[in-house]
């Protein structure tokens, strides 16, 4: 039994190594995204170019995280070393595979700046091990391109070998699914799909993210009815985020006296997402349930969402607190005392899965990751139930009362953005949806 194991573990072992170890691929291995998209696949470029795909290593978020916080942190504290290289077996995984530690600056121009390119993609013959996670791509680049089918036409370029795992979700869980330093799920959006609806129906990722369409795949080839837009769009595409939350509020009572209390329930439906909402990094999104009544005369009341009583519910209603002190390990500033966690209005729901330090304290850092707190995303076709008690004040304007829910997006708490000096794109607020109704005040 023993021998057994320890035969397996040499296994896994050796084909982690055979195809991860630095430095034995060279650049000049794999085609740049140019040679691909000049004059063959000139339209899936453009696509590409416009995704977040084509930017994982240059992004400006991206490039701080990396270069400010990621890599100094690694080179201070020995249970984090590895993802000074590690990072990159996502973001750039060319110069993660020939060894490239850390790559130039993205204003160096370098070939790191290809991020996850065309050759990056269709070089991946599968995966080791039984789970897609943490960049175990086996990398075979070459004359022979991985792709779902075979052309009917003849490639000049290169030869064609049919790879089923292109059309599964597996294949994206290669980077879509990550495990931290500490062996936690930083990363998961894989193995939400795999648990939800969508995977049972036989939906993959490619359904949502790569739809098919009627369209020529290279300038010379055949016109396919289903081929593969290389669109890759996600939280960064405002179109994609609008309209994925249904809102329906609805009051108790349709009339209300001043002193009287109405009782307001929202009912938050996910009706396109094939994963949790928010998913992917979780750590730095922020997803938030605004409630506000508007009286006749136009004055404005904030209404903070009810107290559901669970434990760990703090970090899921918007306060004023400070969090992301671990930020200062890599800042060099041991008793930086953090920043506002949550940059929204004070009593607003929050839906999101909070990330703990070793410490217990929120982080944005998903590498410094080692627990986690209660998981409130909204699952895919799940729907959430929030309630606000309002005691209409005394001195309100007799007449209508209209009450407005707003559900709002940020890619990156706005206090942790304006403290790094993040672009403020990657801060501004997306309206995802919203929905009003009425209530009469009584005389
Ligand atoms: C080799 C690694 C890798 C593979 C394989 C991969 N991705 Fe990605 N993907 C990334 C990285 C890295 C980013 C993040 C870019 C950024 O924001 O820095 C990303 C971003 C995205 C985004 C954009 C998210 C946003 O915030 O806008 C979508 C959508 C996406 N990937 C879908 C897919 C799908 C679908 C597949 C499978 C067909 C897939 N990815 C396979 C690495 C990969
Ligand atoms: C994140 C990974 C990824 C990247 C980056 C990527 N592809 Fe693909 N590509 C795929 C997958 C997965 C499929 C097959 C999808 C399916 O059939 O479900 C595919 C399919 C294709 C096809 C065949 C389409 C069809 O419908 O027959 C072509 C051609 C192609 N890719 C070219 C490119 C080019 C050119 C680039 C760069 C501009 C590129 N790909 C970048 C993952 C990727
Ligand atoms: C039923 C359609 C559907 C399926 C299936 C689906 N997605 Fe998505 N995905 C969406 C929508 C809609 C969004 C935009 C809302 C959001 O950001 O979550 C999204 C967002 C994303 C994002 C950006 C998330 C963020 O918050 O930064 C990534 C990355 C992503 N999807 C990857 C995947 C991967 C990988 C799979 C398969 C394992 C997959 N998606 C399956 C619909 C889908
Ligand atoms: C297992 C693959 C993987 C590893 C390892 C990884 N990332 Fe990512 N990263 C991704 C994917 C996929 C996304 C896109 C998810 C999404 O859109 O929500 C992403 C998104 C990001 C973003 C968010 C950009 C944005 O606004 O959407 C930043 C910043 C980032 N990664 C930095 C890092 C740093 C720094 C490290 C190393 C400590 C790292 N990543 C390690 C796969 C990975």
């Amino acid at each position: 039994m023993k021998g057994k194991i320890l035969f397996l573990i040499v296994i896994q072992f050796s084909l982690i190594n055979a195809q991860t170890k630095l430095g034995v691929l060279k650049y000049d291995d794999f085609k740049t995204p140019e040679f691909c998209g000049t004059s063959c696949h000139t339209e899936f470029h453009q696509q590409w170019k416009q995704a977040m795909m084509s930017q994982a290593y240059t992004h400006e978020w991206d490039e701080i995280e990396y270069f400010k916080l990621a890599v100094p942190h690694a080179e201070k504290d020995e249970k984090v070393a590895e993802v000074k290289a590690g990072c990159n077996g996502c973001h750039s995984p060319i110069a993660y595979v020939v060894g490239d530690v850390p790559p130039p600056l993205p204003s160096k121009n370098s070939r790191a700046n290809e991020s996850v390119s065309c050759d990056v993609c269709h070089s991946i013959a599968g995966f080791s091990g039984d789970t897609p996670y943490n960049f175990n791509y086996i990398m075979k680049p070459g004359k022979t391109k991985y792709s779902s089918r075979k052309s009917g036409v003849q490639s000049p370029a290169h030869e064609i070998e049919v790879n089923p795992i292109m059309k599964t979700g597996d294949f994206c869980g290669i980077c879509h699914n990550e495990k931290s330093p500490f062996d936690t799920w930083v990363k998961s959006t894989h193995l939400e799909w795999k648990d939800g609806p969508y995977y049972k129906e036989g939906v993959q990722c490619q359904d949502c993210h790569m739809p098919k369409a009627e369209f020529k795949t290279a300038s010379m080839g055949n016109t396919y009815n289903d081929a593969r837009l290389h669109l890759f769009h996600g939280a960064h595409d405002e179109g994609k985020v609008k309209g994925v939350i249904e809102i329906r509020i609805n009051p108790d009572i349709k009339e209300v006296e001043p002193g009287e209390v109405v009782k307001f329930t929202v009912a938050l439906f996910n009706q396109k997402t094939g994963h949790k909402f928010p998913t992917g990094s979780v750590e730095d999104r922020i997803v938030w349930l605004h409630v506000e009544a508007i009286d006749e005369k136009g004055n404005v009341y904030h209404l903070p969402v009810d107290k559901k009583g669970f434990q760990g519910e703090e970090y899921l209603i918007g306060e004023d607190v400070l969090a992301y002190q671990d930020m200062g390990i890599a800042l060099n500033d041991p008793n930086f005392k953090g920043v506002q966690r949550d940059g929204i209005p004070i009593g607003d729901r929050i839906f999101r899965k909070p990330y703990f330090d070793p410490k217990g304290r929120m982080t944005i850092q998903q590498w410094n990751t080692a627990s986690f707190g209660v998981d409130y995303r909204i699952g895919p076709r799940e729907t959430k139930i929030e309630t606000f008690t309002f005691k209409v004040p005394e001195k309100i304007s007799p007449g209508k009362l209209k009450v407005t829910a707003t559900l709002n997006y940020q890619l990156l708490v706005k206090p942790v953005a304006d403290f790094l000096g993040v672009p403020s794109s990657e801060s501004k607020i997306v309206e995802v949806n919203k929905h009003s109704t009425e209530v009469t005040i009584l005389q």
